[in-house]
């Protein structure tokens, strides 16, 4: 019997994921990042504090919790250090207790100044990237020329290698994107200084995990972004560079898919979006205003606005499929309690050829969004705990949700802080 969970966004990211992850790490004994790298950014509020996480898995707030970043994840040890040290100033220990796949990618300064070098000169049809260089990052390792964790062991061979991928990158900024070159004695320095901390932590992670999974450790694997970010089921080209989608729990850590044995999806109350892109239920003046401000909706990562929408129901019951869903977490109900109409999309007009259930996306640029509308509740929901608690019109809205995606709700999020969360079918228990 194993006891794990995987959780992901089902939307464009932001959905409240970290809270979630760190919620329910209460009762876990492993949190693994799995894909994506420090261009999420998961919040979590303990006691009134806030910390944002970008590479480190979210559960490692409590102290029992042992963290992995496995091989599907693309790491700049700089960052990893950086938020090391951040988590040290905010008396959290990593030590002993966080594990690094060897055969993760690096993610090093040239693949940051490659991707803003592209954003640059792709102008009013950039996607609006994090200009944290993941994009390059999964480029080398797809095309089998990326440094790789395991690298950082052997001094020489990471200064030969690390010369010829530099020299590859300065040709192409310089040359074709007319960008600055990058230094590659610099880059190897700073590696240096770093390499010791974290070759401490480096391990064969698919094995740690095997080993967990034999004595029943109950592990929540952590997703970042969201299902329409996916570089092969999203809003291509608008879309990050890793599978964002449920299979990345799988090939991003090395264990089996029956080992996966609830997937939750966190889906926020309404929609957002950071970055280009299509957002066909994209609200703008007043219910724009109204969701960002009191929804806070600017980017944890790069502090840019989010663009806001109703909640986009079609496209939630593909990620319902597509993820194989267990069950949602409904985030940031409390965000729609003054608002007197709540709007839903159930289906697209114009949809021309495209499949009405599970529409993909070409085409979706004339797509028009039907909605069906709702009596919002005017009473605050904000840090309510239980079910029975809640405006018998935010139960209505729960329910509309769950038939138009077809799935059950089985937590709700009413507030940032750990415990404003609402369980109504605990995903550890639901496990069969
Ligand atoms: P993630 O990337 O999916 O982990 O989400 P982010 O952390 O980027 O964005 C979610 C934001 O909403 C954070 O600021 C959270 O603290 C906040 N948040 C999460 N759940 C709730 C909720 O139920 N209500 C409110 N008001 N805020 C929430
Ligand atoms: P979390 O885990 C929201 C978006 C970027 C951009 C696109 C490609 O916090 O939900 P990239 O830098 O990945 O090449 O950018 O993906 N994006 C996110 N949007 N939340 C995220 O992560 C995101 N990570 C990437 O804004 O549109
Ligand atoms: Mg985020």
């Amino acid at each position: 019997m194993n006891n794990n969970i995987v959780i992901l966004g089902t939307q464009w990211g932001d959905e409240g994921k970290g809270k979630i992850v760190d919620f329910l790490s209460l009762d876990s004994a492993y949190v693994v990042r799995y894909h994506g790298g420090h261009n999420a950014g998961h919040t979590l509020v303990v006691d009134g504090k806030k910390i944002v996480l970008h590479l480190i898995p979210s559960g490692l707030l409590h102290p029992n919790v042992i963290g992995i970043i496995a091989n599907g994840v693309v790491i700049s040890p700089f960052e990893l250090i950086k938020e090391i040290k951040m988590l040290k100033k905010n008396y959290i220990s990593i030590k002993n207790r966080l594990f690094i796949s060897d055969s993760a990618p690096l993610i090093l300064p040239y693949h940051i100044e490659m991707d803003i070098a592209r954003e640059k000169k792709l102008g009013v049809n950039a996607i609006g990237t994090t200009g944290r260089g993941i994009g390059p990052a999964y480029e080398d390792k797809i095309a089998r020329r990326a440094l790789r964790m395991n690298d950082l062991k052997d001094e020489n061979k990471l200064s030969l290698r690390l010369e010829e991928i530099v020299d590859y990158y300065n040709s192409q900024l310089v040359s074709f994107y007319k960008h600055k070159s990058i230094n590659y004695k610099t880059i190897l320095n700073n590696l240096i200084k770093v390499k010791d901390l974290i070759c401490d932590m480096i391990q064969d992670t698919t094995s740690i995990l095997f080993k967990a999974i034999e004595n029943n450790k109950k592990i929540i694997f952590e997703g970042a972004q969201g299902s329409f970010l996916d570089i092969d089921h999203g809003t291509y080209p608008y879309v990050t560079s890793s599978n964002t989608t449920v299979g990345s729990a799988i090939t991003g850590t090395g264990i089996g898919p029956k080992n996966l044995n609830y997937i939750l999806g966190v889906t926020k109350a309404y929609s957002t979006r950071v970055g280009n892109g299509p957002f066909c239920t994209e609200t703008f003046g007043k219910i724009d205003d109204y969701l960002s401000k009191r929804g806070q909706e600017f980017g944890a990562t790069t502090g840019r606005k989010r663009r806001t929408g109703w909640l986009d129901g079609v496209l939630l019951r593909k990620a319902v499929k597509m993820n194989s869903l267990s069950g949602l977490c409904l985030t940031k109900l409390d965000i729609l309690d003054n608002l007197k109409e709540i709007k839903i999309c159930t289906s697209y007009k114009n949809i021309g050829v495209n499949n009405k259930n599970y529409p993909s996306f070409y085409g979706f640029e004339n797509v028009e969004p039907v909605y069906e509308v709702y009596p919002g509740w005017m009473k605050s929901t904000l840090g309510i705990r239980k079910i029975q608690d809640l405006p018998k019109e935010a139960r209505n809205y729960i329910n509309c949700i769950e038939r138009i995606a077809r799935i059950s709700v089985d937590m709700i999020s009413t507030g940032p802080d750990r415990f404003d969360t609402i369980i109504v079918n605990n995903p550890f228990l639901k496990i069969d």
